[in-house]
């Protein structure tokens, strides 16, 4: 079989929540799981991105340690896989400087996230006055550093949303551009589709489950003991139809517990709708029971891991080191070819 480089990143902000865990790091140990020995599996902490908006200082740094942590704890093995903060290996900066020299304006103007971002800071009497100090320059490039990420290590994989599909094409658009320009390098990324499954707001289920949302009650973080998992689930949003069914779109609370359900008891990931018929005859308290220790038997391995991992300072400091020098020589290679075909 063809030699695989997959690679992810997740920003370091914030204690992650069941939604990144179900909807993106478990897949992460999947494959770490799955993959032959021939594959090279990179996963990175990408603080350059976090920078788009403002950070304190201070919770930065705990934030990046923490994050390691919480991979480390989840399962992620640094043997098999290079696990690094994307701030320590400067090549991504340098070529994402390179491919933004060769990515045209009007590509960047037409990501949806930078069209959201440009929505959310218009002004509210007058749509056509933008409030130009909510915006920064980074936040219009930053999908050309996340081109750089993948392109730097020649990644032939990405396991990403779908929120992020039109990142991804962007980052093969560049490639395509950059092979075109200069002598052909880079292969184009694809797209590695992971069971995903989106977990909503436990307060307001018309939104997704977020590290951003003001109520800390809307998600369940990794870090929760069991008390505060069982308190959150039992005062979950759900509706005042009696009995349980699957309805996402009339009953999104109670399906989104469903679905919690079906993803926490089953590595596969049972479906909702399947769950739903073991509750045919019972009410939402039995429900939510259920789910709340379905979450506490997912969460306390990787919970008590994490809080060992924590005070483990040393021990991340040379994870850290140590995934950061792989990913450098990996990555100095690229980078020679790059600067070669450009003459620098
Ligand atoms: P957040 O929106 O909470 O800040 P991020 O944007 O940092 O989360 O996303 C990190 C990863 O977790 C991404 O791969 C994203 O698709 C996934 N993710 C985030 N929220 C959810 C959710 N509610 N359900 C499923 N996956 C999610
Ligand atoms: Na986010």
């Amino acid at each position: 079989a063809r030699k695989r480089v997959i690679l992810s990143g997740i920003q370091p902000t914030g204690t992650p929540h069941l939604g990144n865990y179900l909807g993106a790091l478990s897949n992460w140990v999947q494959l770490q799981r799955d993959s032959s020995p021939n594959d090279t599996l990179l996963y990175t902490i990408v603080g350059w991105h976090a920078l788009t908006l403002p950070q304190d200082p201070k919770k930065l740094l705990q934030s990046r340690r923490e994050m390691l942590a919480t991979l480390l704890a989840i399962g992620l093995d640094p043997s098999r896989s290079i696990i690094f903060h994307q701030d320590h290996n400067p090549h991504h900066t340098e070529l994402a400087w390179i491919l933004s020299c060769l990515t045209p304006f009007g590509k960047l103007k037409r990501m949806t996230t930078w069209k959201s971002r440009l929505a959310d800071s218009r002004n509210a009497n007058n749509e056509s006055e933008v409030n130009e100090s909510l915006l920064n320059a980074g936040l219009f490039t930053y999908p050309v550093l996340q081109a750089a990420d993948i392109l730097v290590y020649r990644a032939t994989h990405v396991p990403v949303g779908e929120d992020q599909t039109q990142h991804l094409e962007l980052s093969r658009d560049i490639a395509q551009i950059f092979n075109q320009t200069y002598k052909r390098l880079f292969t184009l990324p694809e797209q590695l589709s992971t069971p995903s499954k989106r977990i909503l707001s436990l307060k307001n289920p018309a939104t997704k489950m977020s590290k951003s949302a003001p109520d800390v009650q809307s998600r369940i973080l990794l870090t929760d003991s069991h008390t505060q998992i069982k308190a959150k689930i039992r005062s979950a949003v759900t509706d005042s139809i009696t009995g349980v069914t699957y309805d996402p779109e009339t009953r999104p609370g109670t399906s989104n517990l469903l679905t919690i359900l079906g993803a926490c008891t089953n590595r596969e990931g049972r479906e909702g709708s399947d769950v739903a018929a073991d509750y045919r005859s019972k009410g939402h308290g039995e429900l939510k029971a259920d789910v709340a220790e379905a979450i506490e038997e997912l969460l306390r391995g990787p919970r008590s891991e994490f809080g060992r991992l924590r005070e483990e300072r040393g021990y991340l400091d040379d994870v850290a080191k140590d995934g950061a020098e792989k990913a450098r020589a990996l990555s100095e290679i690229t980078m020679l070819d790059v600067r070669r075909r450009i003459g620098l």
